[in-house]
């Protein structure tokens, strides 16, 4: 399980701890569901990213957890930051994050959104498409600018294609030279500076090789823009995508080798084209914030099919956590008051929400006396949960709750139901 779970948590006389705070005890004082957030772990994986590339060059993807404190803590840490809407941005400098730390990311950035980076002197734009060129130019938005490329190389989860990733909203195609295209023309914009060239290649990528194929693809684009017409890139940009262990048999990657593996791929393909070798930004999000998190729910209702499966209810479900329904994410999970006790047989653990996919993890061992008022935790929610989180049925969201030292700090209230009646409107419009 230690996989899994945050760096700092410990078994302690039966009960789950972390960050030296007991989940026991936190549960009672802030209820459930609660996303647990534990300092450390952040912090190390942080240290892991900057002790390769330079923190300032890390731009943590705050799409993961996006929150003031959590934009305070990457900021502390000397990290840069990925946005990617105008929320985010709002996000990070309300939390004092210079905007000469902020990149701006989005397939539709509106007028609006772009003239507030411009305004707040917002450093990074990745451009993502022909229209945004004409609006840049349009708002006279004065930054680095970084052209987002489509390399042709698709990974996920321990595999990766090299063909899928031309079908997407995002960025533009090598195909045709488009891409050669758009650098020429970003080049071209009468404000700002053409830096260089960026490129996402998936998520949960644990196979390292789809990133020596992406910065091949970069570097042989380059390699044309500098032949064409002159353009030498300064920066090139790998985006995130790094992965970590939900379930017990994964394996969470080395953040340092990984990196460390990607720094030697640009070494070695833009010295193979002569070219000279930009500097390397990286946007991780999942590998940053995904394992410092647990979410603690309360099982409220256990239902036996004899013969058919075992439903375990818990209080939240997938407002908190979409992963499972979206994309059939896997997730462990144990009782974080009962840790050590013997395992039964393999039970569903299901949501609260009226919809029959409201699963959080099919196929759990759980101890067979698993009943109402056990706390379950689940593993490695620290990112893309709380920020994908919903209101389906007019369920609050959860408070994150940061940990460290034995010290527990709410960095989201929990929301009430009054929190979402402040938006509604009578009939006639008024106020309730
Ligand atoms: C452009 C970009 N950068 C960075 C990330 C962060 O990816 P991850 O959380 O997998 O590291 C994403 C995620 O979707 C992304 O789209």
């Amino acid at each position: 399980m230690n996989n899994v779970l945050p760096d700092t948590a410990r078994e302690v006389a039966g009960r789950l701890t972390v960050g030296g705070v007991d989940l026991v005890d936190l549960a009672e004082e802030v209820g459930t569901p609660t996303i647990v957030l534990d300092r450390a772990t952040f912090e190390s994986r942080a240290k892991a990213f900057a002790s390769v590339v330079d923190a300032g060059r890390v731009f943590y993807a705050c799409k993961a957890l996006c929150c003031v404190a959590v934009c305070e803590m990457a900021d502390a840490l000397g990290l840069s930051l990925d946005v990617c809407t105008g929320g985010e941005l709002a996000t990070a400098l309300a939390a004092g994050v210079p905007p000469e730390k902020l990149l701006f990311h989005g397939n539709n950035k509106s007028e609006e959104e772009l003239s507030v980076a411009r305004d707040a002197g917002v450093a990074r734009v990745v451009i993502d498409s022909f229209d945004e060129i004409d609006r840049l130019e349009k708002l006279r938005v004065d930054a680095r600018f970084l052209v987002r490329v489509t390399p042709g190389v698709e990974a996920h989860t321990h595999e990766f294609i090299q063909t899928g990733q031309e079908d997407s909203k995002f960025g533009f195609t090598l195909a045709e030279d488009v891409a050669l295209e758009a650098l020429r023309r970003a080049a071209a914009l009468s404000r700002g500076e053409l830096a260089g060239v960026h490129a996402h290649i998936g998520s949960q990528i644990f196979e390292m090789a789809a990133y020596d194929l992406a910065v091949r693809r970069l570097a042989e684009l380059l390699r044309k823009a500098r032949d064409a017409f002159g353009f030498e890139a300064r920066e090139v940009n790998l985006g995130g995508g790094l992965g970590i262990a939900y379930t017990e048999d994964e394996l969470t990657p080395d953040p340092a080798e990984s990196v460390a593996r990607v720094a030697d791929a640009v070494q070695r393909e833009f010295t193979a084209l002569d070219l000279k070798v930009p500097e390397l930004l990286v946007e991780p999000g999942r590998s940053l914030i995904g394992s410092a998190g647990v979410t603690i729910y309360r099982v409220g209702t256990v239902k036996r099919i004899p013969g058919v499966r075992t439903y375990v209810s818990v209080d939240g479900g997938m407002s908190d956590n979409i992963r499972p329904a979206l994309y059939g994410a896997r997730y462990e999970a144990f009782l974080a008051n009962r840790m050590g006790a013997s395992e039964g047989p393999r039970v569903t653990v299901a949501g609260k929400h009226c919809e029959s996919g409201d699963v959080l993890i099919r196929d759990v061992r759980l101890p067979e006396d698993v009943g109402p008022g056990d706390l379950l935790c689940v593993p490695a929610t620290g990112g893309y949960t709380y920020s994908m989180a919903s209101n389906y049925n007019r369920i609050p969201r959860p408070p994150v709750v940061l940990v460290e030292d034995g010290k527990a700090t709410t960095i989201i209230e929990r929301e009430t139901s009054d929190d979402l009646l402040r938006l509604d409107r009578r009939l006639d419009g008024s106020a309730l």
